[in-house]
């Protein structure tokens, strides 16, 4: 590689080392999300000073080519390609029943059939797997705990665990206590319980448009009337919900303002303060699905709405599916205005939630393992969205637009006129591909050409020639 640069030649050494770093992307040996070596490798491999290497970074860093991410170094970005984000979407705001349509098993049936990739699911903690560790920590609690484990625990959960995920919203700003949480079984079944405590059969409850599908599904069998409130680029339009509000009696919001799914949008901390603004001073209780928020991009952690409630308002619910395991269905309300209610439908609906499962992900917390994984899992599933978005602009047909998430594992693909994202999803099922169809993001049926595809797997050349196949069939779909 040293031979590359040429110490005696007119062009400054920094250039050289930028002109050999364009080449091997156009060569293909280096692509977006990519890392690039350390200052201190590349200075040995090409026999050139750091700060050489350095000012290379930075004028590519300039250029737009590069981005430095705080302790972790400098990686390619999707570059060469104008990948649009999906088009804000346009409609007046009005409450609806929801009627999820049997498309939705047809989903869940894909995922969950043999030889199939599941890029229709979000499963993000897949890129960087947990269950090693997981199943050590297991062994070790049912060889050191004994019966004890096997018993039903306590209603709202077992303490110690309950006590470390509080001091994790400590952490994040949240003046929490271990009263108000109750640990569920996942965070599904914490929403169940947050929307029952503050609506009932025949209120609105405003959602994100788009939002996940579990929650349409949850407002159609409670009996509820969904509002769709329209999400941009940068997360949920306040404007737009102001207006509905004013419009419409809501009874409560349940929103996933810091990274949507399927968008993967969020808003800013200074609009997520006015959204909880907006909401308190009109009474509403707002529901914080947060389920993805330590899957973060951003630079600094992020801070929950809850720490901007002064009414109380805001009802926390997230789990441990998306960081550590869905199978283990661990979740939790945290709210110090519903508590009492949120315990009783707990009971009510399953009793307690397992303790063997609990003991596990306290531990994990414990070791310090669960944070190590997390920053890990968190430049995975960056490096996986970059790649993941500029294979889509290579290989989709001109006029797909994709989302740029700032976090969590999966992208909103917004394909061009003509192409019916349903009709995508059988094709790409018989080709032994899963991915979700756009229309099951929606309470009234909208999203008929986006569909939603996962990033969070680990990246091989079987995503990549799945990617490509996908295109093929969406360029089929225009003929
Ligand atoms: C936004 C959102 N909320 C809630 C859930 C449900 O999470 P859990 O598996 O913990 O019940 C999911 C799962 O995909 C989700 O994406």
């Amino acid at each position: 590689m040293s031979s590359i640069i040429q110490k005696n030649s007119q062009q400054f050494l920094y250039q050289q080392v930028i002109e050999l770093i364009e080449a091997m992307q156009s060569a293909g040996s280096l692509r977006a999300g990519d890392k690039l070596p350390s200052l201190r490798k590349l200075s040995q491999q090409l026999d050139v000073s750091i700060p050489t290497i350095k000012q290379a970074y930075i004028e590519l860093e300039r250029l737009g080519r590069v981005e430095a991410r705080p302790k972790s170094g400098y990686f390619i970005r999707s570059g060469g390609f104008d990948i649009s984000t999906p088009k804000k979407p346009k409609f007046i705001s009005r409450p609806v029943p929801v009627r999820c349509q049997t498309l939705i098993e047809e989903a869940y049936d894909a995922v969950h059939s043999t030889n199939i990739l599941p890029l229709g699911i979000s499963h993000p903690v897949m890129a960087c797997p947990a269950d090693k560790n997981l199943a050590r920590i297991m062994r070790r609690v049912l060889a050191s705990a004994g019966p004890k484990v096997m018993a039903y625990g306590p209603m709202d959960g077992y303490l110690p665990l309950k006590r470390q995920v509080v001091q994790r919203y400590l952490e994040r700003g949240v003046a929490a206590r271990h009263e108000d949480l109750v640990i569920t079984n996942g965070a599904q079944e914490a929403l169940a319980i947050a929307v029952q405590c503050v609506a009932k059969p025949g209120d609105i409850v405003a959602v994100e448009s788009p939002t996940y599908f579990g929650i349409l599904e949850l407002i159609e069998n409670l009996g509820m009337m969904a509002l769709e409130i329209p999400t941009c680029d940068e997360g949920l339009c306040l404007d737009d919900l102001v207006e509905s509000l004013d419009k419409h009696d809501v009874k409560a919001c349940l929103f996933s303002s810091l990274i949507n799914n399927p968008t993967g949008a969020g808003l800013s901390d200074e609009k997520r303060q006015q959204l909880v603004e907006i909401v308190e001073s009109r009474n509403i209780p707002l529901i914080e699905d947060d389920v993805y928020s330590e899957l973060h991009f951003f630079d600094k952690d992020t801070i929950p709405m809850q720490a901007y409630s002064k009414k109380g308002l805001v009802i926390t619910c997230s789990s441990f599916s998306k960081t550590a395991a869905p199978s283990y269905r661990i979740g939790w309300v945290l709210s110090n205005r519903i508590e009492q209610r949120a315990k009783g439908f707990k009971r009510a609906i399953s009793c307690s939630s397992s303790l063997l499962n609990q003991w596990v992900i306290n531990e994990y917390l414990r070791s310090g393992d669960f944070d190590r994984n997390i920053r890990r899992l968190r430049q995975i599933l960056r490096t996986n969205k970059d790649r993941m978005r500029n294979l889509i602009a290579e290989c989709f047909p001109p006029k797909t637009r994709v989302s740029d998430p700032k976090g969590g594992g999966v992208v909103w693909v917004e394909l061009p006129v003509g192409c019916d994202s349903t009709a995508l999803f059988h094709k790409a099922v018989e080709a032994g591909i899963s991915i979700t169809p756009g229309t099951l993001f929606s309470a009234s049926g909208k999203y008929k050409r986006h569909t939603r595809i996962s990033y969070g797997l680990p990246w091989t050349i079987e995503v990549e020639a799945a990617i490509e196949k996908l295109g093929q069939i969406a360029y089929q779909l225009l003929e």
